[in-house]
């Protein structure tokens, strides 16, 4: 079954900015295909009903992305929008603890490689991958959720070294993917949801998942071709790299 504006596939769907995006996409008419990196969560989680269908996919494991990217091949024959919502602010608890990414004196090569992995490498492998559904697809659009953290000319804060460095290197990849693709029509944005309560963003955050990402989605559906290559805050307000 395909909704009536397409297929929409959205990662890390299972849980804060992630399911507020399928319910919005759903809402908007979209398919909506979540990626999860435990399979078990779509279970435990199953409130995010706007979800058709759940793909595994460990965005730090070249095999999963590969084998992710082939399940959807095989499900979806083109995708309308992709939406690369998945990163983590910590390295993996199996790599090493936050500080080992975030504090100078800390620092550790294992930690910051995972960051990039994750925020970054994975992102631009799955889009790469994706990219020939995307080319059938209607008005074909890709976000890059990234941060304001990640912002050269704007930001002047110590420490978290392996997140903001990774957007970085996420943005620049988006601004490479957004030429890259211009003369298929496909449009390539980072988008920056703002300071949002979910288990990233803390308790401290102004506005829930459920309020901000509708803007997001809004803006999202309406971006065109001329705006590709860019970075957005949740309205559709271009910010600075
Ligand atoms: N919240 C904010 O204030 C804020 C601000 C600016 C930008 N952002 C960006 O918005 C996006 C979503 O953030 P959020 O606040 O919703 O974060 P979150 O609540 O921590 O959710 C992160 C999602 O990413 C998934 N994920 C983490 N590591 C992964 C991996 N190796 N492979 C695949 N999936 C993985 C998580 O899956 P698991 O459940 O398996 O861990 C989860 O679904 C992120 O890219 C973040 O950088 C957030």
């Amino acid at each position: 079954m395909t909704g009536s504006k397409g297929v929409a596939l959205v990662t890390g769907a299972n849980r804060g900015i992630g399911a507020e995006l399928c319910c919005e996409l759903s809402t908007a008419g979209y398919e909506v295909l979540g990626t999860v990196r435990n399979p078990s969560l779509s279970e435990a989680d199953n409130h995010v009903v706007s979800v058709a269908t759940w793909i595994a996919l460990d965005l730090s494991d070249w095999d999963s992305i590969r084998s992710a990217s082939a399940e959807i091949t095989r499900y979806a024959s083109s995708l309308d929008v992709l939406v690369n919502n998945a990163g983590t602010n910590v390295p993996p608890a199996s790599v090493g603890d936050k500080q080992t990414a975030a504090v100078l004196g800390s620092l550790e090569g294992a930690s910051l490689e995972a960051m990039f992995r994750i925020n970054a490498i994975g992102p631009l492998l799955l889009t790469q991958a994706l990219i020939p559904l995307l080319n059938r697809g209607r008005k074909p659009r890709v976000a890059m959720l990234t941060t304001e953290r990640a912002s050269l000319s704007g930001s002047e804060h110590a420490g978290k070294y392996g997140y903001r460095a990774s957007k970085v290197a996420l943005n620049m990849f988006t601004r490479v993917l957004a030429a890259d693709v211009h003369d298929e029509n496909v449009i390539v944005l980072g988008m920056d949801p703002g300071w949002v309560k979910t288990s990233m963003g803390g308790l401290d955050a102004p506005v829930t998942a459920r309020e901000a990402v509708p803007d997001l989605v809004s803006f999202l559906l309406r971006a065109t071709m001329r705006h590709s290559g860019r970075i957005y805050d949740r309205h559709g307000v271009a910010q600075s790299w």
